[in-house]
């Protein structure tokens, strides 16, 4: 992919005996969102600081807009905002003098940095804001603030390391919005997060690293096809004294791939488009149905399942 804007070849980042990122090899083209997902400890944050320059892998080699990360820091970093898990920095300032200090220490001369903090906060819906201190400030908009303070240079790289995390439902939604806004914009951006579904409207691709391995990357709408719409998931409920029975009659059937019980139903994969027939043999069973219905197939679950068993 020559329009690959990141481009990670073979990265491997071990501590003492923890491989934190192993042999990871990762395109993430021009304008496009990349989602990485893992559980915690998967090595989402080390690769995200190997990418921004803030640590060095033991071998591979990253490139942003061409250049070596290991090799051209300073210059991968002007290209690149990096935004940190946390909240590491001063908060005894307001809004105004926070976006200053950095913007100062970013090396942006004193003529711009008015006009660079006016977009940033118009970007993060922090305008008019200036003068609320840091200190007291909400979950949501700390991390508004955070992203705010990342795009102070214009960078055309965003590296967001789980932005989401602690936000409540409302400030997630605002923050998908602020976003796909800047995908708009056209930068190209790594978003990381333990949840598919946190990110998954608003990727391009998937990437899925599980004990520092990428297990699964793709475009998001291919890999959806792939595993996804090709499988209907059904619940079916059945009196308890019958799910046993139920559950032998469905894994036997053709067209089924998976059957499992989850508290008093069955939650079914199948492979067909119909999945009428699991009702007829049920019911050709003798067996009572008290529920049929159809479940959204969980990308997520669907995605771990085809990846479960790559790592060892
Ligand atoms: N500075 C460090 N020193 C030692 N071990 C580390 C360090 N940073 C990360 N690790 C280890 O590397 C693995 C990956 O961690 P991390 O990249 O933080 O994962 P994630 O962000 O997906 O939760 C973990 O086992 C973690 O304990
Ligand atoms: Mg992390």
């Amino acid at each position: 992919m020559s329009d690959a804007v990141v481009e990670i070849d073979n990265v491997t980042k071990t501590y003492d005996t923890i491989v934190a990122v192993d042999s990871v090899s990762l395109r993430v083209p021009q304008g496009q969102t990349l989602g990485l997902i893992g559980p915690n400890g998967a090595g989402k944050t080390t690769l995200l600081r190997l990418i921004a320059s803030l640590a060095k892998s033991d071998c591979g080699d990253i490139r942003v807009d061409g250049e070596s990360v290991s090799r051209h820091p300073r210059s991968v970093r002007k290209k690149l905002g990096f935004m940190p898990a946390e909240f590491g920095s001063p908060r005894n300032l307001s809004i105004g003098e926070y976006l200053e200090y950095f913007g100062c220490m970013y090396g942006i001369p004193r003529s711009e940095r008015p006009l660079r903090i006016k977009d940033v906060c118009e970007l993060t819906d922090l305008s008019g804001r200036e003068e609320v201190m840091v200190k007291g400030l909400s979950t949501g908009n700390r991390q508004r603030l955070l992203l705010a303070k990342t795009l102070l240079h214009d960078p055309q790289v965003l590296v967001l390391d789980e932005p989401a995390s602690g936000l409540d439902p409302r400030a997630r939604t605002e923050l998908r919005t602020i976003v796909r806004e800047l995908a708009a914009m056209g930068k190209t951006i790594i978003i990381s997060s333990h949840i598919l579904s946190d990110i998954e409207e608003i990727s391009d691709r998937v990437g899925i690293l599980e004990a520092g391995q990428l297990v699964l990357d793709g475009d998001l709408t291919e890999l959806r096809s792939q595993y996804g719409a090709t499988k209907r998931v059904v619940k079916l409920r059945v009196p308890t004294d019958k799910i046993e029975q139920a559950m032998q009659v469905v894994t036997n059937l053709e067209g089924v791939s998976s059957c499992e019980r989850r508290d008093h139903s069955l939650v079914i994969s199948c492979d067909e488009e119909d999945c009428n027939f699991i009702l007829e043999a049920i019911l050709k069973h003798g067996i009572r149905v008290l529920q049929f219905a159809e479940d959204e197939p969980d990308l997520e679950e669907i995605f771990m399942r085809s990846t479960a068993g790559k790592v060892t």
